[in-house]
């Protein structure tokens, strides 16, 4: 296989993989943000995007989440008890691991594009 072609399938590839998996903490982040990202992965992408850009929920990159909920505490309130079709987490995740997913969503998804 000629080796440009090559270079533009593994481009591809990594393309393809960026788009599939949730926006990466920034080096040297707080580490309950990686864990935050893990928590939401397993337990938000799939109504809201990997990415965060709306699904069945409603899109909270781009800022969105940030305009929505500005404070961390009224967003934890929010996912531990849920909303209409937002299921509430209490029991289904430890408060740790809700804290470390909106976090993520605020630091991290809500600055993602
Ligand atoms: C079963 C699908 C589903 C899952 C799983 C889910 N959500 Fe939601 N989420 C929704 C829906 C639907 C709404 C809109 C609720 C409403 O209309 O009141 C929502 C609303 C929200 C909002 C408020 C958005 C706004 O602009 O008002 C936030 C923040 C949020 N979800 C975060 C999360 C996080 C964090 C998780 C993972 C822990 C999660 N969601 C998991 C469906 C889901």
């Amino acid at each position: 296989m000629p080796k440009s072609l090559f270079a533009s399938i593994a481009a591809l590839a990594m393309v393809a993989t960026a788009c599939a998996t949730a926006p990466p903490v920034p080096e040297g982040a707080d580490p309950i943000l990686d864990r935050g990202r893990t928590v939401w992965a397993n337990s938000c992408a799939s109504c809201h995007g990997v990415a965060g850009g709306g699904a069945k929920g409603p899109k909270l990159n781009e800022g969105a989440v940030l305009v929505s909920y500005p404070l961390v505490e009224d967003q934890i309130e929010l996912v531990t008890t849920g909303r209409n079709a937002m299921p509430g987490f209490a029991g289904r995740l430890s408060e740790a691991d809700i804290e470390a997913v909106v976090r993520y969503t605020q630091e991290v998804l809500a600055v993602t594009e």
